[in-house]
Parts: C-alpha cells; structure tokens; sequence
C-alpha cells in the first residue's frame, strides 16, 4: 500500500479557517481571517469594470485554443506598464515577463528560477510574513534565514534589525520584500526607509523579490509601487510576484504574472526560456480567463478608468474602516494608543494577541482570526465593529 503511510496534515492556517467560520453556527460570527475584500454586506464584489470585460470577452472570444508559453501579450504589457510606470519602456529589453497561475504561481516560479540560477543561496524573509512564504519557497528546495521586520507588540517595524540582519546577509542572497499593504501587519517602511533597505540591498549585491499582491489596495497604484520602481530604478536585478487576485478580485481566477529585471538585454531570452521550461515541468502554462480580462481592462481606456475609481474607493474605505475601529476601541479605553491602526495600511493588521487568546476568541466569542492575531480589515463593517470593539479593547496592549 502506497498512500497508508501518508499522515493527515493540519488545514493551511489561513484558507483553513474558511471551513471552520462556514462550520460554525453561531449567529453573529464574525470573519477576519482569508484576505478577500469585503463590502459592507460581507460580500466580495465584481469588479465593475471586470465585469464589462468579462462580457466583452465572452461575446468575442472564438477559440479556447493555447496561448503561448509565456501567456497573454496583451496582459504582461499592462502588468508591467502598471507595476513600473514610465520605467516599463525604459527597461523593457531588459525585463523577461510570464504569466502565472496566481501570486503564488509567481512567487514559486521566482523560488524555482532563484534555486536554478543560484544553487545553495538561501532566501531572506521577513518575520512576519505572509504564512504561505515559506511554503512557497522551502517547496522550490532553497532553505530560509529570516530578517526582522515587525513588532506585533509595539505595532512598529524593525527597521534598525531588518538592516543589521540584511547587511550580513552573503552577496546574491534572495530577499522577498513586501512592496505596499505588508501581511500580515499592514505596516510598510515610508520612503525614506526603503530607500535604506534598497541601499543595503545594493551595497550587499542582494537580489530582491518583491511580493506585489495589494498594489493600488494602500494608497494608490503609484505610492504602492514606489518601492519596486526606485528598486527597478537602481539595481541591476530584481524580481516582481504580481497578484491580480485582490486589486482586480479575481482571486479563483489564479491571475498573476512574474516580471524578472535581467542585468543586460541578452540575458532576457535565456531567463524566459529558463521560466517557460520551469512552468512547462509544474503546470504547462497559466490558465487564460482572468489574463484575457486584466488585458482588456488595461488595454481600455474607460474601463481602466472604472476600476481605477473602483480601486480607489476600496482602498478608501479600507482606510475609513481602520480610523472607524481604532475610533471604537479607543472610546473604551481611551488611555489605549491605536494610532497604529489607521497609520496601517492595505487588509492587515496584526492585534498582537497571543495564539491561545485568538482561539479563545473563536470559541467563546465567535471571533475568527488567523492565530498569530492578523485581522482582515476588509472584514470589519459597521456592525460588527461595536462588539469586536467591545470584545477586543480589554485585551489589547
Ligand atoms: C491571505 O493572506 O489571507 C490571502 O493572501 C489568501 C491566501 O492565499 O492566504
């Protein structure tokens, strides 16, 4: 017997909690786990203008014939116009593109291709990150060292720590940094501090993968890539992880794409083939369907128009919600600093509760969070914010 050996695994600490929120029938339950926008209904909506491309799409598709290798043309033109602006033309000859299944495709190609390229350099992450991080990368075989980057008690970044730990990292290790809307703390270093960050990266020849999966969800497109393009601007190398999943919300399309910034526009043929012969040997290519509505919705100028404006009231709201909270938590106890709330930007924060705390909260209270206290903000409405207030100001630090 081949598959008796196999033990049972744990859920996956964030998308597990889905099942376990859906399981509970408790009324009044309140969700803050997965990272999905929410409106005020609890619902995540479809996008506007995503879905008069979709329309579009459908009433002219004729073929669900292959793409390409490397994806849909029309979709990493626009993914790369949107993360490097004015600098996509610049540097075009220089940076290789391929469409993946998803943020995570991205970052797993970008593991594969590090490992690849660099055998036995290891991958710098930031503690804490993202909990699928190290999965992603460990899965591609590189091995983990960590950086500081968060006080969850403080609510402040170590930004003195992260720099101390990347100046003795060894030359051309890769270093995965969050460009905008930081998960799981929603603090992200202002640009003066990256600017420090990107000098160390330079000075140490360190090689960047920057996670790109809330752009245009903190502040707006161009502020939320400010580190990736001064990176871009600077380095001879450097790696972009596009999600489109929440800023377009097309989270089970599995739409994203991964953009590689070669030192020299020889090197862009060789790294393509390397990426399309990485995916080929995984999952062939990246499905089409999300790609083909990111292309129009780019490529149009009103509808790129509409989702602009959609995007941007998402991430106003997101803002307001977090002043709303802190605004709640403080008239309970008004001697309680929150200003770290509504400085936070993007779907994240981080309470600073500890795990047996968190599970208190989901047993008695009905409060679902990821266990190291990470709260989606995007979950929080006008309801519920009086009894999560209530509940959680007594406990705060
Ligand atoms: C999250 O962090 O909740 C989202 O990015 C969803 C996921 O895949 O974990």
């Amino acid at each position: 017997m081949t598959f008796g050996s196999l033990q049972a695994v744990p859920p996956d600490p964030i998308l597990g909690l889905m099942e376990a929120f859906s399981g509970d029938p408790a009324e009044g339950k309140i969700d803050l786990t997965v990272g999905v926008y929410r409106d005020d209904s609890g619902c995540t909506p479809l996008m506007r203008a995503v879905a008069d491309a979709e329309r579009g799409l459908l009433a002219a598709q004729a073929t669900k014939a292959y793409l390409p290798p490397v994806g849909v043309a029309g979709f990493l033109d626009g993914v790369r116009s949107l993360v490097l602006g004015p600098l996509a033309e610049t540097l075009e000859s220089r940076t290789a593109a391929i469409q993946t299944p998803g943020g995570c495709g991205a970052l797993r190609l970008a593991a594969e291709l590090f490992g690849r390229a660099e055998p036995g350099r290891k991958v710098y992450l930031g503690e804490p990150t993202w909990g699928n991080h190290s999965a992603l990368m460990t899965g591609a075989g590189l091995t983990i060292e960590e950086y500081p980057y968060y006080d969850p008690k403080a609510h402040r970044l170590r930004l003195d720590g992260m720099l101390e730990r990347l100046r003795g990292a060894p030359e051309r290790s890769l270093v995965v940094l969050q460009a905008s809307c930081h998960n799981p703390s929603g603090a992200d270093p202002d640009p003066a501090a990256w600017a420090e960050v990107l000098d160390v990266v330079e000075e140490r020849a360190l090689l960047p993968l920057f996670d790109l999966a809330y752009l245009g969800l903190g502040a707006d497109i161009e502020a939320d890539s400010l580190a990736v393009r001064c990176a871009a601007e600077r380095l001879p190398e450097m790696l972009v992880a596009v999600s489109c999943s929440k800023n377009f919300g097309l989270y089970r399309e599995r739409t994203g794409a991964l953009l590689v910034l070669a030192a020299e526009p020889a090197h862009r043929a060789g790294l393509e083939s390397n990426l399309e012969q990485i995916a080929r040997s995984v999952y062939s290519m990246a499905p089409a369907h999300g790609a083909l509505i990111v292309e129009r919705v780019l490529g149009d100028a009103a509808l790129r128009e509409s989702w602009r404006e959609e995007l941007a009231a998402m991430a106003a709201r997101l803002a307001h919600l977090r002043s709303e909270f802190a605004n709640a938590l403080s008239a309970l106890r008004p001697e309680l600093d929150t200003t770290w709330l509504a400085r936070q930007r993007g779907m994240f924060s981080l309470l600073g509760l500890d795990a047996a705390r968190v599970r208190a909260l989901r047993e008695e209270r009905h409060i679902y969070m990821v266990d190291d206290s990470r709260i989606n903000v995007a979950g929080l409405s006008p309801s519920n914010i009086p009894p999560l207030a209530e509940a959680l100001a007594p406990l705060l630090g």
